[in-house]
């Protein structure tokens, strides 16, 4: 016999959001002074005006800790009922502890366990789609899901290639269960280890531990090959939304937001296009540049908080990234249905 309410799915959904970004604005006319560029060839070839950079000392567990705080407040939800707290970043603030530590200790959720994830820019996907199967699954209750970064302090502020695109921020939304009905209609999650080496941070772990040689050789920077990137991002932009789509049973028509992974304003038009409805293609990449798993928080936070979001809208969320790694998912936006 099954016991009641135990193995039976319950529901979930994003309950609240929030989202930090440090003051500090570093704009194109700024990085004309450092690098051989030009604005008009970085809002040409990304729609990047200006991006956030966190001041010395500002750390990514101090910008995640403004967003879960506001996520929290955003949802009445005290921290100390919080049980388990994911981070997503690839900008921790060191090795050991993980991030999702550090931040629990700073917003006083004593009783949550806490974990990162490493999936590139997909990472807010991947701990999303988590947080939901373990609130379905009634293991957890109250999961703060944050995506956290400081490209900034990865990034070779000589290297035109990638300083360009890059910048700060956080964005957290805490996953709660849902009375009737289900908050994320559909998910789909993949990677490609085969072509990490498209871009990644190689040195500082057990390939490359931290040595004059690697810093000499710049390993501790982000290293891309942008255009080979841009084509798996164009390709997975256009597989992950159709597969999740598929898997939901829904069409282009029935999503009322689409908020993809904020790299470049090029495939946000690419997804606008698609979708035959510019306007339901969230950007806000020209005042943030990429912040990784940052990106998609942020702008669901700024999208919810601007209105945009109403009950029962479908919200497509869509991300690829370092791994190499992709994500989809359908939410239904039911932010005033939680219950106790
Ligand atoms: C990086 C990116 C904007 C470059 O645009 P692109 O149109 O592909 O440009 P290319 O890489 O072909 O470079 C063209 C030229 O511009 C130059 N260039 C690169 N960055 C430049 C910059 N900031 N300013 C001026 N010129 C630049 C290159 O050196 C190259 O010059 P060359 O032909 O003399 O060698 C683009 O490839 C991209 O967006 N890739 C995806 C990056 C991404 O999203 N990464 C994160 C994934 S989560």
């Amino acid at each position: 016999m099954v016991e009641p309410n135990v193995r039976t799915l319950r529901g979930a959904g994003i309950a609240g959001t929030g989202a930090a970004v440090p003051e500090g604005i570093l704009n194109n006319f700024d990085l004309e002074k450092m690098v051989d560029t030009s604005n008009e060839w970085i809002v040409e070839r990304t729609g990047i005006r200006e991006r956030r950079i966190a001041r010395d000392g500002e750390l990514t567990s101090d910008l995640a800790a403004r967003a879960a705080r506001l996520a929290l407040d955003d949802a009445a939800v005290s921290a100390e009922d919080v049980d388990l707290v994911i981070v997503a970043t690839v900008t921790p603030d060191m090795p050991f502890p993980s991030c999702a530590c550090v931040v629990q200790g700073k917003i006083g959720a004593s009783k949550a366990a806490a974990f990162d994830i490493g999936a590139g820019c997909t990472g807010f996907v991947y701990a999303l789609s988590l947080a939901h199967s373990l609130v379905a699954a009634r293991r957890y209750s109250n999961v703060l899901v944050i995506g956290a970064e400081t490209l900034s302090r990865i990034v070779n502020w000589r290297d035109r290639n990638t300083c360009v695109l890059f910048g700060d921020g956080a964005g957290a939304a805490l996953v709660r269960p849902l009375e009737h009905g289900d908050g994320v209609i559909a998910c789909i999650l993949g990677a490609d280890g085969t072509r990490g080496d498209l871009l990644t941070l190689p040195g500082g772990g057990s390939a490359h531990p931290a040595s004059h040689d690697t810093v000499d050789q710049g390993l501790h920077y982000i290293h891309m090959q942008g255009n080979q990137v841009y084509r798996f991002a164009v390709r997975t932009m256009v597989d992950a939304t159709r597969e999740v789509l598929d898997k939901a049973g829904l069409a282009e028509d029935d999503i009322d937001l689409v908020i993809p992974h904020q790299a470049n304003q090029r495939l946000l038009d690419l997804a606008a296009e698609r979708l035959g409805a510019p306007e339901k293609v969230y950007s806000n990449v020209a005042r943030f540049g990429n912040t990784s798993a940052a990106s998609i928080p942020i702008a669901l936070d700024e999208a919810s908080r601007a209105g945009r979001l109403k009950a029962d809208d479908r919200v497509l969320l869509v991300a690829f990234g370092a791994g190499l790694t992709w994500g989809a998912a359908i939410l239904r936006w039911c932010k005033d249905e939680f219950r106790e």
